[in-house]
């Protein structure tokens, strides 16, 4: 009886967690949680200056509400964002051509599979040996940016190899440059958060996705202190 209670809640739950995610969805809100939108937000109002310059590794709906935000608020920007996977790129490619911004916004394709599309990959050990980047499109995913020629002042990372963009991402930062990790919370990204001078954590509250529910961590670092 209780396995049977349990198991009830649990398909509510995942029930819940989808719908809550589908609603973000038809409402174009980033797959974030509302502090995490409120935090990014916040950072890319804070830059004064002429132009801002954004990388972002793993777009989607957060691509085209930021951007649509950063023009709402007249500030000029150069958008430029890494895709994996050909079918989401043309979807978000198509948004954005939507809503005339496809030249603020440069989707930039380096195609392979993601990790649970691999075998011996599997929930219960998320981070497996022997899965960082082998093919040359996955080197490409993470070095591309570097060969931009560009110092970016804001750099998400919200998508594959987590910890080499990380680790790339602090080649192309200006020096007044902020990096903003989603997900957070998961330990098995933590491993180059040391090397920025600083770095705070922020509960950021739940996130509703894929049936599931976690309780998110959004990670700010920089190489100068922005108190
Ligand atoms: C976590 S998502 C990034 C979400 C985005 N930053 C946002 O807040 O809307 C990261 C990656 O998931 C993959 N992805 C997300 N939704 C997908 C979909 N519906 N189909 C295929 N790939 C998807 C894409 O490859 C993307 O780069």
């Amino acid at each position: 009886m209780k396995n049977i209670k349990k198991r009830f809640f649990g398909y509510c739950r995942a029930i819940c967690c989808y719908f809550y995610s589908l609603v973000q969805s038809l409402r174009g809100l980033p797959a974030m949680t509302p502090i995490e939108v409120k935090i990014i937000k916040d950072v890319l109002s804070s830059f004064k200056k002429e132009k801002i310059r954004i990388l972002e590794w793993g777009g989607g709906r957060s691509t085209l509400y930021f951007a649509k935000y950063l023009r709402s608020l007249g500030i000029d920007f150069e958008w430029c964002s890494i895709e994996n996977s050909k079918q989401w790129r043309d979807v978000v490619q198509e948004k954005l051509d939507k809503n005339n911004l496809g030249d603020k916004v440069k989707l930039f394709l380096f195609e392979f599979i993601p990790f649970w599309m691999k075998p011996g990959w599997d929930f219960g050990n998320p981070n497996p040996k022997g899965f960082g980047p082998q093919e040359k499109n996955e080197k490409d995913y993470i070095s591309y940016p570097s060969s931009l020629g560009i110092k970016f002042d804001i750099i998400i990372v919200d998508a594959r190899f987590r910890r080499r963009c990380l680790i790339e991402a602090q080649k192309i930062l200006a020096p007044e440059g902020i990096v903003i990790l989603h997900d957070a919370q998961k330990e098995h990204y933590h491993s180059p958060l040391n090397s920025y001078k600083f770095g705070k954590f922020f509960d950021s509250g739940y996130l509703y996705s894929h049936g599931v529910r976690s309780r998110n961590k959004i990670w700010i670092g920089s190489k100068e202190d922005h108190k």
